[in-house]
């Protein structure tokens, strides 16, 4: 930022600012880089996610390769009578389900609950939607800034909730990558295993670098001396956390290729690569 002769920002009020409010500055922002760069590439990424989850899972087509066990994450639990009977590895105690209506129609909240209310999802969020704020330095879109003392971001405080019920997804989502390698004549290996175990594996990683999960192993401890399972387990989450956001992404990604190699599968458009069996 240049300051004018009088020291003045450009486009700053001489006027003080109210007591505990902002500086009465006229200008929207005073900032001249391109601060709305990261809000809009990340609004674009989240949005072009979203647009293909919706398609893939309304297609309710796809979803699994009989041949190899391969199911894809969108479609896990598959618990309708819709479902093929043997992508449904927990049965189909669920009626038929009308079209468009997604297979994982069950997990699928809990799982954007998971998302929507993650620390670093906020923040992406709270900047390129809810422009508040948009970036450091620029004001507010709302005319009040609460929080998440009020509805609906007070719903924030689930997240822990939401934590458990993550944990319990992606531990189903191990099963369908460890039944996937078992066929008809015993153990069997194609890309596609190693693609779900890959999947499965950075899941876990990025569940685990929770901020919620980093608390429930070390928070309100007094002295770490006097717990040191909770502590070592408290020193891994915390290294694994450092990477939350890359993995915020990174599984953003892997869920989506995932799910895009299983229906190029499925739909014979692609062969799969085996190694065995
Ligand atoms: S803080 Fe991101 S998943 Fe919990």
């Amino acid at each position: 930022m240049t300051a004018t002769v009088s020291g003045q920002a450009p486009g700053a009020s001489s006027e003080n600012p109210e007591p505990g409010g902002r500086a009465a500055i006229a200008a929207k922002t005073l900032r001249t880089d391109r601060w709305w760069v990261a809000p809009l590439l990340t609004a674009a990424g989240l949005a072009a996610w979203v647009l293909y989850a919706l398609i893939r899972t309304a297609t309710q087509k796809y979803y699994f390769v009989p041949e190899h066990g391969y199911l894809t994450p969108f479609s896990s639990p598959c618990l309708s009578q819709s479902c093929i009977p043997e992508a449904a590895h927990f049965g189909r105690p669920l009626p038929e389900f009308p079209p468009l209506v997604p297979f994982g129609l069950v997990a699928l909240p809990f799982l954007l609950g998971f998302r929507l209310t993650c620390y670093y999802y906020r923040k992406a969020y709270y900047r390129s939607f809810w422009l508040s704020p948009p970036a450091c330095a620029v004001p507010d879109a709302h005319q009040k800034y609460t929080g998440e003392t009020r509805f609906p971001l007070l719903g924030q405080n689930l997240h822990r909730y939401f934590f458990y019920a993550a944990g319990i997804v992606s531990l189903v989502n191990t099963y369908d990558a460890i039944v996937a390698f078992h066929g008809d004549e015993g153990f069997q290996m194609g890309l596609g295993n190693l693609i779900l175990v890959g999947n499965v594996i950075l899941l876990w990683a990025y569940t685990l670098s929770c901020h919620s999960c980093r608390h429930i192993a070390g928070g309100r401890l007094k002295h770490f001396s006097q717990h040191p399972v909770r502590y070592w387990l408290w020193t891994q989450i915390s290294k694994l956390n450092t990477r939350h956001m890359q993995l915020a992404w990174i599984t953003l990604g892997t869920l989506a290729l995932t799910d895009a190699y299983i229906a190029l599968v499925a739909a014979d458009v692609i062969p799969d690569l085996r190694f065995f069996n």
